[in-house]
């Protein structure tokens, strides 16, 4: 098993080394490679058994730094990073040639992000090298929140887990790029659509779907538990099953159908933030109880709603 612990010299020097180890950050975990370092790129893939033509996302401090991994830098990207970094967004920038086409899987548009978390931003800071870093799950599955949940997937096959305990905001960075005039949002995540209306205007969102070149990582069947996982009522569900073994995520109601113990409720309050932080996470709790499937249902379309629903629908798809 991996060392978890909180010794950022240590997890600095793994990585100087060549290393890949576990990284907190506000969205989910990272699993961290030197970006720079082809080897450590490809032990990325390797140890996430991901297929190499899903691009990496490219991890740093400051926009400085971002500024030499990049040809342009236009106007929109500069308002948003202004407004959102660090934190949960991702710009799509055109590469310049320090980043090597294993990161981009020969993309010519390279992901960056500075991430807010404060041991992640204090490690990248002594770094003289940017972290390429997928979510640390293995792929297909979902995504982790806490160093146990990477530790308990990945945890053989690295050295270290910087532990910053759980992710705060709990989904994965929203995703944008630009064509032409036009601001795209390739992945919904932790910035809502609406926030990034407020500063840029209008914006176009792409449909996910795993023949569309340019969000490779986009596959519509991503975020899985092991177990059956339905988007459907409480009463649809248990005309098959019996009342034991369901399990059932919630947005905000309790049900009397099923046993409390098998019930998650993402937000008593009915506050989005509050539910996307306990997402991935109840996933995998109910994932682990002796139950045969797991129901749910959609939340409003709106803020963070959007977000958590992609992600719960991507997690039902069965094919
Ligand atoms: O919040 C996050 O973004 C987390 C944390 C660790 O930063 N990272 C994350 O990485 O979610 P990952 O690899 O699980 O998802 C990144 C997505 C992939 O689906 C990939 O296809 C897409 O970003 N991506 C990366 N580079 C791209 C590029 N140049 N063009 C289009 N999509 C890209
Ligand atoms: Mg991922």
């Amino acid at each position: 098993m991996a060392v978890i612990g909180t010794d950022i010299l240590a997890t600095k020097k793994l990585l100087e080394a060549g290393k890949v180890v576990g990284i907190p950050t506000e969205t989910v975990y990272g699993l961290a490679g030197n970006a720079l370092n082809d080897d450590a790129v490809l032990q990325i893939f390797k140890v996430k058994n991901r297929p190499q033509f899903d691009p990496l996302i490219v991890h740093t401090n400051s926009l400085k730094k971002i500024k030499s991994f990049v040809m342009d830098f236009p106007q929109k990207a500069q308002q948003l990073a202004e407004a959102f970094w660090p934190g949960p967004l991702t710009l799509l920038l055109p590469k310049a040639e320090t980043i090597s086409d294993l990161v981009t899987s020969g993309l010519g548009t390279v992901a960056v992000r500075i991430p807010n978390h404060i041991l992640t931003l204090e490690l990248l800071s002594e770094l003289d090298f940017p972290l390429a870093a997928p979510s640390a799950n293995p792929f297909g599955y979902i995504s982790p929140t806490s160093a146990q949940h990477v530790d308990k997937q990945l945890g053989k096959k690295i050295p270290y887990i910087l532990d910053g305990g759980s992710s705060q905001v709990g989904i994965e960075s929203t995703i944008v790029g630009f064509e032409e005039d036009e601001t795209v949002v390739y992945r919904l995540g932790g910035v809502s659509v609406e926030a990034i209306e407020n500063v840029v205007g209008a914006v176009r969102l792409v449909a996910h779907s795993s023949s569309n070149p340019k969000a490779p990582g986009m596959l519509k069947s991503h975020y899985s538990p092991r177990k059956p996982f339905f988007i459907s009522s409480l009463k649809e569900v248990l005309k098959d099953h019996s009342p034991q073994k369901v399990g059932y995520l919630t947005f905000q109601k309790v049900s009397k159908l099923v046993p409390i113990e098998h019930q998650r409720i993402l937000s008593l309050s009915g506050s989005y933030t509050e539910a996307a932080k306990h997402l991935f996470a109840f996933m995998r709790q109910l994932d682990a109880l002796e139950v045969e499937v797991i129901c749910t249902e959609l939340l409003p379309e709106k803020e963070l709603g959007r977000a958590i629903n992609d992600r719960i629908r991507r997690a039902a798809v069965r094919e």
